[in-house]
């Protein structure tokens, strides 16, 4: 067919998925909790208290899932390990078992001539090392602490010493944005608190965790290290003076508080207009730090959904130390005139284009190779009366933005990857099983999996660029 959009020969194409939202057998094998398991569990935190219990049961269908990618025809899979099922109790004793599962995903994967990404930190944090067990000997409070920089160090190297002669591509956090600020400002996202100074200070003490890391996995002879971050795209609202100033403070907290350190070696400049005293009073950052954070990278993962129209906002607490959470120093306006997702996002492909072009004019040779580790749409699917699901709206969804994609790579960004978010229909994090983003449909009740249309699209768009 040649309406889909061509693609150089040796770009991967690839399938995303994430431990906690698809895994399940969250207390089999010697898994520790993670601070999903609690938030989860904790009364009006998720739709419907929807929790990653079972969710796809993948821990025992990988097979299943795996036949589904080999089918797929995808070269790359993206999963993430879960780091309490590998250190229990976020420090000291390895559990074996926990290892033995991913090597057995992996070799299947291998088998099924697929490459494995390896994602270290997809958000389940040990619940141990954000509130320390009795008995257990990590001392708690999460991001927040540079130990937990320290303890995902160890972790990356024993997850590397067992993995990486068969997985080539790594990925240290995914989207730190979601961890610091969800985590610990806005507060919906695990752990669910709502700090000011602690989402800084876990912002800086998750970039430490990525570049021991980087070290742990260098040491450890693997071939490509990466980290990946949802950029995003802030528009102003008008071309008022307030709403161009809130763009700038959305673009420090969401993009410029990970891309300067990791790609310039500096701090953004304009941190202090956008958070004031709680970045000029911090105490965490160290000398060195920058070093260890700018390491040079083998790529750049970004995730990327939607643009966001900003525009300023008064804070929305009284209390000051609070005001890093972002629905109070900005608001996010709905774009009229565009189509929406089940999420309530905007689908403007050409932004993906923009900022990937405008990324590689700001960092220019700085700005490793890119993988797009996930893109995609959550979507009201329906089952038709012949058992398929019949989502137009998606395959639509991919196809302009993989379009978007190659226009970028035509204005000059090294792109060598994309990985549609997601296989499967997941636990979506707060918002739970309400929104599927998966190209395969998953019965809950049954576990039965039902490739969608966009499945089959992404299948023949693959295929079209080998054939
Ligand atoms: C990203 C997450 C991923 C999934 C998608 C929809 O923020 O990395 O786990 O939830 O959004």
């Amino acid at each position: 067919m040649s309406d889909f959009p061509r693609f150089p020969a040796g770009f991967v194409f690839g399938a995303a998925t994430a431990s906690y939202q698809i895994e399940g057998a969250v207390a089999e094998d010697g898994r520790g909790p993670s601070i999903w398991d609690t938030y989860s569990h904790t009364p009006g935190r998720t739709a419907n208290g929807d929790t990653g219990d079972v969710a796809c049961d993948h821990y025992h269908r990988y097979p299943q899932d795996v036949a589904l990618l080999r089918e797929l025809g995808v070269d790359s899979y993206r999963f993430s390990i879960a780091w309490p099922r590998i250190v229990p109790d976020g420090s000291g004793p390895v559990n074996p078992k926990g290892l033995d599962f991913y090597d057995r995903l992996v070799d299947e994967l291998l088998a099924a001539g697929i490459e494995p990404a390896a994602t270290l930190y997809h958000w389940d944090l040990p619940q141990a090392l954000e509130t320390p067990s009795s008995g257990g000997s990590a001392a708690g409070r999460g991001w927040r602490v540079r130990e937990t920089a320290e303890r995902f160090a160890e972790y990356a190297a024993v997850a590397a010493e067992r993995l990486g002669d068969r997985v080539p591509r790594w990925i240290t956090l995914n989207e730190p944005w979601c961890s610091a600020f969800l985590g610990y400002s806005v507060g919906r996202h695990a752990p669910g608190a709502q700090e000011g100074r602690g989402a800084l200070a876990a912002a800086h003490h998750l970039l430490v965790g990525h570049g021991l890391a980087v070290r742990a996995l260098r040491a450890a002879g693997v071939r490509e290290v990466g980290i990946t971050l949802n950029l995003d795209r802030n528009l102003p609202a008008s071309d008022s003076d307030a709403d161009r100033a809130a763009v700038v403070r959305a673009d420090t907290q969401h993009n410029l508080v990970w891309t300067e350190p990791l790609l310039a070696g500096r701090y953004p400049v304009s941190e202090e207009e956008t958070w004031g005293e709680l970045i000029t009073g911090q105490d965490f950052r160290r000398d060195g730090d920058l070093e260890l954070i700018g390491q040079p990278l083998d790529f750049l993962g970004i995730n990327y959904y939607r643009p966001i129209v900003v525009a300023d906002a008064p804070y929305r607490e009284a209390d000051p130390a609070r005001r890093v959470a972002t629905d109070n120093r900005y608001a996010e306006v709905r774009l009229e005139g565009v189509r929406h997702t089940a999420m309530n996002w905007p689908v403007v492909p050409e932004s993906f284009t923009d900022l990937l072009v405008d990324l590689k004019e700001r960092y220019g040779d700085a700005l490793p190779p890119v993988h797009i580790t996930e893109n995609g749409s959550a979507e009201a699917d329906e089952v038709s009366a012949d058992g398929a699901v019949h989502d137009a709206d998606r395959v639509a969804y991919l196809r302009d933005h993989l379009t978007a994609l190659r226009a970028a790579m035509d204005a000059g960004v090294d792109v060598r990857g994309y990985y549609v978010w997601s296989l499967l229909d997941n636990f979506e994090w707060a918002l739970g099983y309400d929104k599927r983003f998966g190209i395969v449909r998953v019965d809950y009740g049954t576990q039965r999996r039902t490739p969608k249309d966009s499945y089959r699209w992404y299948r023949e768009m693959i295929a079209a660029q080998r054939g």
